[in-house]
């Protein structure tokens, strides 16, 4: 439809259609037969307002029932507009990826698009039109439960993948043929929580916003995404949601967002709890003066805003901004003239799960895994598995779901399990199985959220679990634990103080590893966690994410060799949470400090180093890499200009492998100090046993720049190091100058 139509559209809708448009209710309120009924009555609020003038609806899904409520909202619609329908596919729809931090450590945005592209045909065909993804947020505090929908620490990681998933979900145009709108969220920086406690204040600097929690957001945007969901959390003392500088300052007049903006659920009232409005109505005219087009389920837009506007309390040309916003996307969408778009019941049995979709998902797995640890077992390398007799033994062997909290469509029905996957490879006999303890036990933290089974079932059960697992352990050369969170302790409203494995797991490794057998560890989780117990008694350890419906084909493929791992880290892994927020790219302070040292007054804890474990870029491969000092084309570099830096990798183990060589770079001096490192560019190259090559990178003025003391944004002329290595804390760096900084901000500081 043309942009006039929509406008003549718009001059005929009365207000209460108008403020239809900006209202979305959950699926609740159709009925099962998925007819649409009568006045909302919900919490309370929006009462009286009629349910077939809303806007959009999220929750919903399936082609046959979204067909049924589309074609009655329209035949009772005086306009007959159509509804947008959304859901939260986050990794996957029916097809369950790795979590995002799991797509995150594949360092490879090519596959994250392909996995966003295969979610969005699954959703597309199910009569979805818009999805809740990707998730933006920067995410240093593995307390927080949400780390596991982030692609982790990095913001230019960060960027690349959100760019990556609004690529793969939306193509060219949302409205081709089985695409989808994206929405980027939470906007903004509501992955920085004081104490890491799920939806309290976040206390960043503008500067610290604007440097490191921004730019993914920015690159989502740039790259076309549709909609932007706002956050729930305060950030400067008010809360996101009513947060007009935010919203229209940044977001639209800086970044230029020209799409729709969303509440998160039920934040436009919440900014009544926060103690930011005094009652919901007010809360309304907040949101939409802050710009805020969607009331996503609090339904004070439908319950205020027809009020707020005919007694002239909110100027009518802001929601009129508002609902165009709204009709351009439908419009977009090519919903006014296919209102269903790509539902299709019988397109839905062929394209979900199909046999692509579940490769694409299991190469998935493979690439997300990062192995911490393979040492030498009898002048041999733990990993890849041998020619032996394995016992597969914990909760995860085939007891647990291996989907997040956020795969709303996934089934774990459809989950290849690890016993499954073994099953595949070898007959009865070779393998051997046993779950070895209940996931969690109510001695767990937290437990009690997931559990209701009293102390006795779990001493009992327990007791007769570890003693089949110690049975089972004896027939084996060599054991693969399968230990980790369950999959409801991260996600939404799962943040938590503690980010152990549960005792009861613990006691399970200690058991085992007393039997003296070959232990290999693999942590399902959706978030790091401390596990310097788990490298102590383990020979070989994998993070595995939460690995999703291939999870079982993925992991076994990596473990026998098929396929060599190249997974890095994309959150750092603390000793302990005491450590927390921590990430790569620290501050050096006025007194700095590597590792533990004694009686000096430096930077640091007495009993932890400043470093994490295992630090963000790291992860090791079966074979082995040797990387060159880095050379530059020039130690000189000019404005305008850029340089190049190049460094040689060469395969010196026995198997092909791929490594993932990471560009870091650090401004020496500079008006605002600057971190010791800070990722500005990665590649992979694939070798084999021998093969060496060279990678190459060019340092652009863009890299060097950041928001200067003066409120500018630009480089500034000095001294810069650069590494080029497989991890963000080793190999050695080499020093350019920038002689002239942008927009004539020439060097502060002589360097003879
Ligand atoms: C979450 C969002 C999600 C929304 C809709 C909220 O609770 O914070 O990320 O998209 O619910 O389900």
């Amino acid at each position: 439809m043309l942009d006039e139509k929509l406008e003549e559209l718009l001059q005929d809708m009365s207000i209460e259609e108008k403020v239809g448009q900006l209202v979305q209710l959950d699926g609740s309120y159709f009925e099962e037969d998925a007819l649409i009924t009568g006045n909302m009555a919900k919490n309370g609020e929006g009462r009286n307002f009629p349910i077939f003038l809303a806007g959009s609806t999220l929750g919903l899904s399936g082609a046959k029932d979204l067909k049924k409520i589309q074609k009655d909202q329209m035949e009772r619609h005086p306009h007959h507009i159509p509804m947008l329908f959304m859901l939260d596919v986050i990794h996957g729809y029916r097809t369950v990826f790795p979590c995002p931090l799991g797509q995150g450590a594949s360092f490879q945005p090519k596959l994250v698009k392909e996995c966003a592209e295969v979610a969005a045909r699954e959703a597309a065909v199910s009569g979805i039109h818009v999805v809740f993804s990707p998730m933006a947020d920067l995410v240093r505090d593995a307390r927080w439960g949400r780390v596991m929908e982030s692609t982790g620490e990095d913001s230019y990681l960060n960027g690349i993948m959100a760019k990556a998933m609004v690529k793969g979900y939306q193509g060219k145009n949302p409205g081709d043929k089985m695409k989808v709108g994206a929405c980027v969220k939470h906007f903004a920086g509501y992955g920085a929580p004081v104490a890491g406690r799920e939806y309290y204040n976040v206390e960043l600097s503008e500067y610290t916003m604007r440097e490191y929690y921004l730019p993914a957001y920015k690159k989502a945007v740039e790259a076309g995404c549709e909609m932007v969901m706002s956050a729930f959390h305060t950030w400067n003392g008010i809360p996101c949601s009513g947060n007009r500088w935010l919203l229209e300052d940044i977001l639209r007049k800086e970044m230029n967002f020209k799409g729709v903006l969303i509440s998160d659920w039920g934040a436009v009232s919440e900014m009544t709890a926060h103690g930011f409005c005094e009652n919901n109505k007010v809360a309304a005219r907040t949101a939409i003066e802050a710009g805020l087009d969607i009331d996503m389920c609090a339904n004070a837009y439908a319950e205020y805003l027809v009020d707020l506007i005919k007694n002239g309390e909110v100027e009518i040309k802001l929601l009129d901004h508002a609902v165009m916003r709204v009709l351009r996307l439908k419009n977009r969408l090519g919903l006014f003239e296919n209102p269903y778009k790509d539902a299709d019941s019988e397109g839905e049995m062929r394209v979900i799960l199909c046999d692509e979709h579940r490769d694409k998902a299991r190469e998935a797995v493979r690439k997300s895994m990062v192995l911490l640890k393979n040492e030498e077992v009898h002048n041999e390398k733990a990993l890849p598995l041998k020619n032996e007799k394995i016992a597969f033994i914990g909760p995860y062997v085939k007891n647990e779901d291996m989907d997040s909290s956020w795969a709303v469509n996934g089934d774990p029905r459809d989950q290849i399990s690890i016993q499954d996957a073994a099953l595949e490879r070898w007959s009865e006999g070779e393998v051997f199985f046993a779950r070895g303890c209940t996931l969690l036990d109510n001695k767990t933290t937290g437990a009690k959220y997931f559990y209701e089974e009293n102390d006795e079932y779990f001493e009992t059960k327990n007791q007769s679990l570890l003693e089949e697992a110690m049975e089972t352990a004896k027939k084996a050369d060599t054991v693969v634990l399968c230990l980790g969170e369950h999959r409801l302790q991260s996600g939404e409203a799962s943040s938590r103080a503690q980010i152990k494995l549960p005792k009861i797991q613990l006691n399970l490794l200690n058991n085992i590893a007393w039997t003296g057998i070959k232990i290999i560890t693999l942590i399902f989780s959706g978030r790091p966690l401390e596990l310097e117990e788990v490298l102590k008694y383990s020979n070989a350890v994998f993070m595995v994410w939460m690995p999703g419906t291939e999870g079982g084909h993925g992991i076994m493929d990596v473990l026998v060799g098929d396929h060599n791992p190249s997974g890095k880290l994309p959150m750092s892994i603390p000793y302990n949470g005491g450590q927390l927020p921590i990430s790569y790219d620290q501050y050096s302070t006025g007194r700095p400090r590597m590792g533990l040292q004694k009686g000096e007054y430096t930077t640091g804890y007495l009993d932890v180093p400043n470093e994490p474990l295992f630090s963000f870029g790291y992860g090791l491969s079966y074979t082995d890499f040797e990387i060159s000092k880095p050379y530059i084309s020039s130690v000189y570099m000019r404005q305008n200009e850029s340089i190049k830096v190049s460094a040689k990798v060469k395969n010196t183990g026995d198997r092909q492998g791929t490594e993932t060589l990471q560009l870091y770079i650090q401004d020496m001096t500079a008006s605002r100090v600057r971190p010791l490192r800070q990722l500005k560019g990665f590649c992979q190259v694939e070798l084999k046993p021998g093969e060496e090559k060279e990678v190459l990178f060019d340092i652009t003025e863009e890299m060097l720049s950041f928001h200067r003391a003066d409120g500018t944004y630009g480089s500034e002329a000095g001294l810069f190091k650069v590494w080029i290595n497989n991890s963000s804390n080793v190999g050695e760096g080499v020093i350019f100058e920038l002689k002239e900084g942008k927009n004539g901000n020439v060097q502060r500081r002589e360097y003879a």
